[in-house]
């Protein structure tokens, strides 16, 4: 009796493990770690909050597979991401990776993606290198040399000779300030001091009050979009915008998210970046109008943006693939993918897996009663200049 008993259970345990077995391989996980806590925890919820309009947009099936998105917050700490995407991997047992909202993030998971052979979509992480130290990435982003070159071309054309340079002190801004004075200085112009910030609770007033006694033609900025705002701050309470010195950065300066809140004295600052909330085209228009609506009126942000391209290249990827998940099926999936962002056209290069896309020089205007970065010349179909 006892025996029978105990193998009409382990029968049903089977049959039910079975069906859940059945059921799970109907589901695709994509891992999403980003930070949701925080100084950077407005990257992570731009992100979250653009790849579920993504999914608002599209649904959830690709083919006859469900894409479920488990979200998880690294608070923006490497050992911590390394940890998730361990995890996510091992125990959830995702298909692909996504998020990383800052690049030493990016770069914490690099040997565990390669090791596990599973692809990893950078949403946000923008330092030139990232994507050559594994060839499981791929990147939905920008890199900052890409937004940087536009910028100090616009500098070259309009009188700048010389220029300070003020960047977070990590990967992304050292790549702006090369980039800055590589174009500026072959055009004849000269970068006279290099000025850099840590990235952790940054006090930009001296280094402001410096770039002012240098007294230059322009100061270029870079500092990563969640803490634009309190870069700007010191920018105007320095009395930087009435100094007569040109005030340039990258558009993470002027994000989007934040740019109502720094004021009309940021009014006439140019920028060069991949994406503006007052890009004109209909997917865009879209993007920005469902986006406000299910966020409170927030404006989206070339950051959120990243998470909805990353998600459009992770269901067009397995798309490509009839639902394989197999991580070297998947990557090569990924490889030459093109189309139309709410940014414009972009591509995912097929040997660098980089991303390829409009870079646009934006001056920053009141519009309909709000500030916007307006688009006044774009450099089309930009690679990263390596
Ligand atoms: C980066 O850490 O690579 C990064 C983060 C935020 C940005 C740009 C670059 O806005």
């Amino acid at each position: 009796m006892k025996t029978i008993k105990f193998g009409l259970i382990a029968a049903a345990a089977l049959g039910l493990a079975g069906l859940s077995q059945a059921q799970a391989q109907d589901v695709i996980k994509v891992g999403v770690i980003v930070p949701l806590t925080g100084p950077q925890a407005a990257a992570g919820q731009q992100i979250v909050a653009a790849m579920k309009l993504y999914q608002q947009f599209n649904g959830t099936k690709v083919g006859n597979k469900t894409i479920e998105l488990v979200i998880k917050d690294d608070t923006a700490v490497p050992d911590v991401t390394r940890r998730l995407a361990q995890e996510l991997i091992v125990n959830d047992k995702v298909a692909v990776l996504s998020g990383f909202g800052l690049t030493p993030l990016a770069l914490a998971v690099g040997p565990v993606i390669t090791q596990a052979k599973v692809p990893a979509v950078i949403s946000v992480a923008a330092t030139s290198m990232i994507v050559g130290t594994s060839p499981y990435f791929v990147r939905a982003s920008f890199t900052l040399p890409q937004l940087t070159a536009p910028v100090a071309q616009w500098a070259i054309e309009n009188g700048v000779k010389s220029a300070v340079t003020l960047v977070s002190d990590y990967g992304p801004g050292l790549d702006a300030a090369a980039a800055f004075k590589k174009r500026l200085e072959a055009n004849g112009g000269k970068v006279v001091e290099e000025l850099k910030a840590p990235l952790a609770d940054p006090d930009f007033a001296p280094f402001l009050q410096r770039a002012k006694d240098l007294k230059p033609d322009a100061i270029f900025l870079f500092t990563p979009a969640p803490t634009a705002g309190a870069l700007m701050k010191q920018v105007v309470d320095r009395g930087l915008p009435q100094s007569g010195i040109k005030i340039l950065g990258t558009g993470d300066v002027t994000d989007d998210d934040q740019l109502n809140s720094m004021g009309d004295q940021v009014i006439g600052m140019i920028t060069s970046y991949n994406y503006s909330a007052a890009h004109e085209s209909p997917e865009n228009k879209k993007f920005v109008e469902e986006f406000r609506k299910a966020n409170n009126g927030r404006r989206p942000n070339a950051l959120g943006l990243g998470g909805f391209d990353s998600l459009h290249a992770i269901y067009k990827a397995i798309e490509k693939t009839g639902g394989n998940t197999d991580g070297t099926k998947l990557i090569e999936a990924f490889k030459g993918l093109s189309w139309v962002s709410p940014r414009g056209p972009m591509s995912i290069d097929p040997e660098t897996r980089d991303v390829v896309q409009n870079i646009y020089v934006r001056k920053v205007e009141r519009k309909d009663g709000e500030l916007y970065n307006v688009e006044f010349k774009t450099y089309e179909n930009q690679k990263d200049p390596k």
